[in-house]
């Protein structure tokens, strides 16, 4: 780990709705030396968490977990790094059937009434619109955490996959990066290319994907212009150069609301993560998938050494509650905590 250590907490009372989130100066949140900061917290959450050791950082703090749409992994690791932390949280999996938006209130009245009713000192949100955590920004008070918004953005989901690839690589520069699979509707994939060109050195991004799902053309246009981007349909053009090959699934519910529909049955499935194909990628190459998983990528390849995406989401416990905590404790730094292990506060 790179001990670039940043003496005061960067993330304090900061939201982050977006990657691309600039702190009260106008300065990139997720900087390369923030995302430093951010995963030296991380491993330490990694070590309590493994001793079994249920920090209290939090403790006296509310976090308010409102979810519009289907999880398993980003909910469930919210609510769980709230708890590891000492933090009390109000989760509601099911804002769409339980909330009085069934009695048709907007989302600026919803966050108020939840900050008020529950003091909380940060809310995630997961949405279907992808303005919505910019928009709860502007009504809350506290933090937001963007936990997945519309089709372009899952911002903690980029830092925890950025987090495995620094793991398990040891560095997330110089990588040529695969992501495979529906780049038009994915968000994690449009979230995660743009911190490894946003914080990384020298990293080869190529977009795999059947023509008519292909990342959109403005978002590459927009792309920090350091990163050189490559395109193709086959993972064969890839298997051999890739470092990272991040696979993800045809996001089925966002094609009736575009008019794709009839085009489903051809496109689901064409880029397939087989057994064969990770025999024949480079021996140190690693496989990330955000999951949930349909037939892109293989149960066989469970047991091949490359497949990270198990750990992959385990990170996200680690790294949300890294993110919490530096949201929410002003006195966040490694050496606090390192106090806190020595007994010394
Ligand atoms: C992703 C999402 O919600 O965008 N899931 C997740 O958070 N791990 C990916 C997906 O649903 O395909």
């Amino acid at each position: 780990m790179v001990d670039e250590r940043v003496a005061a907490n960067p993330f304090f009372n900061q939201s982050l709705t977006s990657v691309k989130e600039v702190d009260n100066n106008n300065e990139v949140l997720l900087s390369r030396e923030n995302i430093f900061f951010l995963f030296q917290i991380s491993l330490f959450m990694k070590q309590a968490v493994e001793a079994h050791n249920q920090l209290d950082l939090l403790r006296g703090h509310m976090i308010a977990v409102l979810f519009y749409q289907p999880s398993s992994r980003t909910y469930s690791s919210h609510v769980a790094a709230a708890n590891w932390l000492g933090a009390m949280t109000v989760d509601l999996p099911a804002m769409n059937a339980f909330s009085s938006v069934t009695k048709g209130e907007n989302l600026p009245d919803t966050v108020r009434s939840f900050e008020q009713t529950t003091a909380a000192s940060a809310i995630v949100l997961r949405h279907p619109d992808d303005a919505s955590s910019k928009i709860a920004k502007k009504f809350a008070s506290v933090p937001i955490i963007n936990a997945g918004s519309g089709t372009s953005e899952h911002p903690t989901q980029a830092l925890l996959d950025l987090f495995t690839i620094y793991e398990r690589k040891g560095s997330f520069d110089n990588q040529t990066v695969a992501f495979v699979g529906d780049l038009k509707f994915g968000r994690t994939v449009k979230s995660l290319a743009w911190l490894l060109a946003q914080v990384g050195k020298g990293n080869k991004l190529a977009f795999v994907a059947h023509p008519e799902l292909q990342i959109p053309e403005d978002y590459l246009n927009s792309l920090p212009e350091e990163v050189s981007v490559e395109m193709h349909d086959s993972i064969e053009e890839v298997l051999k150069t890739a470092d990272v090959i991040y696979m993800t699934r045809t996001q089925r519910e966002w094609f009736e609301q575009h008019g794709m529909l009839d085009q489903l049955e051809q496109l689901d499935g064409t880029l397939r993560m087989t057994r064969e194909y990770a025999e024949r990628m480079k021996d140190d190459a690693i496989i990330l998938h955000p999951l949930p998983r349909q037939t892109e990528l293989r149960y066989g390849v469970d047991d091949n050494p490359r497949a990270a995406y198990f750990e992959q989401m385990r990170n996200g416990l680690y790294v949300r509650m890294a993110l919490l905590a530096a949201i929410i404790r002003p006195d966040l730094t490694v050496a606090m905590l390192e106090g806190l292990v020595n007994g010394k506060s």
